[in-house]
């Protein structure tokens, strides 16, 4: 007995697109968030969870489950065993500490080292050729963790980095200039922490470069305007913080359209961190991963953007490497 009868002589369905399965690992606010962004976005055929908890794990799974008649078709599945995870084209990370209100992204890197040496073989092993994307903090230490554990080539390991802080920027920028933050370009780059750099000098608002424009008088920024601005990004995660404990809708999304970019080879630029030994005047002997705005698609990072920084800029940004090179060289790694 058959809910469905095959016409005659029909052929065995084939399958017309490939099967895409993203996992994430920590099922906290952010895994979450993530999680559930994906979900809406139609990305993904299969999503397997991973978290160290296995009851708040399975209430998860089953929540998101409940979700189906209102969304694509997508398989979930979730388990404390990294098996789950096995030929996964990308794994998102975003297991362990968080920061209390006052406590700085570096301030939890020796918790959630010792959490990555557990999460990173495993997932290596079981999806060899994966992309791996980073979120927990501190992200772009962890990112290079996650390179030297996992063995993947450089364009396969990717931290989320300022994707998120440069979408802060675009929100600020476009609600006082009062246009669509999508119309804004404007990229935070360096650590996703505070030593991020703003790059006042490539911001442009509908193709209006702000610089010049500044110059000429006719738009409605000053450098003062902008200076706050830029501490103001720095802030926003301390202050949401202190607000509700922890943030999770916009990282939710800023990690869905990465993932969205990767899986669906969009060619999109991202801010996002990246192994940036070499790169606008980082010395080759820093292996130091940090954001750069960077081309993406299914093979991961598939080239960095050559924007023009000015010389303050640039310098803010070895800065920025240097700040991340000895918070490494401190831990031993
Ligand atoms: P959370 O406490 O809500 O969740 C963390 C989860 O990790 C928990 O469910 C916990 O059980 C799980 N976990 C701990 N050890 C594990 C292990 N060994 N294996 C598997 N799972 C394990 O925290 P959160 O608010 O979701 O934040 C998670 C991380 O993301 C933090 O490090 C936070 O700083 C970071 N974060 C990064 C960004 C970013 O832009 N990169 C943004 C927000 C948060
Ligand atoms: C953020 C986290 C805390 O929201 O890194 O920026």
């Amino acid at each position: 007995h058959h809910l469905f009868s095959p016409l005659p002589d029909a052929e065995p369905a084939a399958r017309t697109s490939r099967h895409i399965k993203i996992t994430v690992v920590g099922c906290g606010n952010v895994g979450m968030a993530i999680a559930q962004t994906i979900l809406t976005q139609d990305i993904a055929d299969e999503i397997a969870l991973v978290d160290a908890v296995p009851n708040k794990l399975r209430g998860e799974m089953l929540d998101l489950q409940h979700a189906a008649a209102f969304l694509p078709r997508v398989k979930i599945a979730s388990s404390t065993d990294y098996e789950i995870t096995a030929g996964s084209d990308l794994a998102i990370i975003t297991a362990g500490a968080r920061q209390n209100p006052g406590e700085t992204r570096l301030d939890l890197l020796q918790r959630n080292l010792a959490i990555f040496k557990k999460i990173v073989p495993p997932l290596a092993q079981y999806s060899p050729d994966c992309i791996l994307l980073v979120v927990s903090n501190p992200v772009d230490v962890l990112t290079y963790i996650t390179w030297k554990l996992s063995g993947f080539p450089p364009n396969r390991v990717i931290g989320s980095g300022t994707n998120l802080d440069s979408s802060r920027f675009r929100f600020l920028l476009a609600d006082h200039l009062n246009v669509n933050a999508q119309d804004v370009q404007a990229y935070m780059v360096g650590e996703h922490g505070d030593s991020s750099v703003a790059l006042w000098s490539s911001i442009s608002v509908g193709g209006v470069p702000v610089i010049s424009s500044l110059e000429k008088n006719d738009i409605n920024l000053s450098p003062e305007m902008l200076e706050a601005t830029r501490k103001a990004v720095i802030d926003s995660a301390y202050e949401v913080i202190s607000l509700k404990g922890y943030t999770s809708w916009a990282i939710g999304y800023s990690v869905a359209s990465l993932a969205f970019s990767l899986l669906r080879h969009q060619r999109r630029i991202h801010p996002v961190s990246l192994l940036a030994k070499g790169f606008y005047g980082i010395p080759e002997d820093r292996e130091v991963f940090l954001s750069l705005p960077a081309q993406i698609g299914r093979g991961g990072i598939l080239g960095v953007v050559n924007i023009h920084l000015t010389e303050e800029e640039a310098k803010r940004l070895r800065r920025s490497a240097e700040t991340l090179w000895e918070c490494q060289t401190q831990l031993g790694v």
